[in-house]
């Protein structure tokens, strides 16, 4: 089993790191593959709504490392997204990220356990988190249960290391995610069908 844990931060060291970190260690401990794949750092544009993944299996016809990174969360049996707090929600490269991982991947994200965790000085986290977590429940993923909201309290790099219940709360996140991966091993019970897709906007 394995687990994408994504870094919306510019910095590939920086707090989102050490928080991801934390969950990646305890997921690990419980004898799941982790990997952090930093986006922050990457020149990622915004989408182009120009449906041309929808024609070609899910690839972007932007090239600039996105077909990469989704190829992988694709393959993943969960998903940790991490950001800094930018004015009191994800951070920009991350939004542009996230709106062009889930329209050109989201049917392959059903019932995979996903989590999310905002870093921040003082203020938006739970906004944050909001903001990633209306992705997944779009993708009928399966939000991890955490102890309280994660959201993990520091402004220079390394210092979420001294919010010792912000990283408690990231541990228990591996935990809890790592239960959520077993069960769904060990369950023999069917993913419910789908319904074709019913479509409909309000123009008469
Ligand atoms: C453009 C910008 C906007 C920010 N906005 C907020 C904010 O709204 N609330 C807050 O508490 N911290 C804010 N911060 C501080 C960062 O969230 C904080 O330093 C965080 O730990 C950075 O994480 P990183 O080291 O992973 O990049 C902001 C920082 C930047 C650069």
């Amino acid at each position: 089993m394995k687990v994408i844990a994504i870094n919306g931060s510019p910095k590939p060291g920086g707090n989102t790191y050490t928080a991801l970190k934390a969950v990646c260690d305890e997921l690990e401990k419980n004898g799941i593959e982790t990997e952090i794949v930093n986006v922050g750092n990457l020149k990622l544009t915004g989408c182009r709504g120009c449906g041309y993944c929808s024609k070609n299996n899910g690839k972007c016809v932007l090239d600039d490392g996105l077909n990469e990174i989704a190829a992988k969360v694709r393959e993943a049996d969960g998903l940790v997204v991490g950001t800094p707090v930018y004015y009191a929600g994800i951070n920009g490269t991350l939004k542009s990220f996230l709106d062009r991982l889930y329209y050109t991947s989201s049917a392959s994200m059903r019932f995979k356990p996903a989590a999310s965790l905002a870093v921040l000085r003082r203020s938006g986290g739970v906004t944050s988190i909001e903001d990633i977590n209306r992705f997944f429940l779009f993708s009928e993923m399966i939000i991890t249960p955490t102890r309280y909201w994660p959201v993990i309290h520091g402004q220079t790099p390394g210092q979420v290391s001294l919010d010792t219940e912000g990283m408690q709360i990231a541990r228990g996140i591996g935990n809890n995610m790592a239960y959520l991966l077993k069960m769904q091993a060990e369950s023999k019970v069917e993913k419910p069908a789908m319904e074709p897709k019913e479509t409909m906007n309000f123009i008469r």
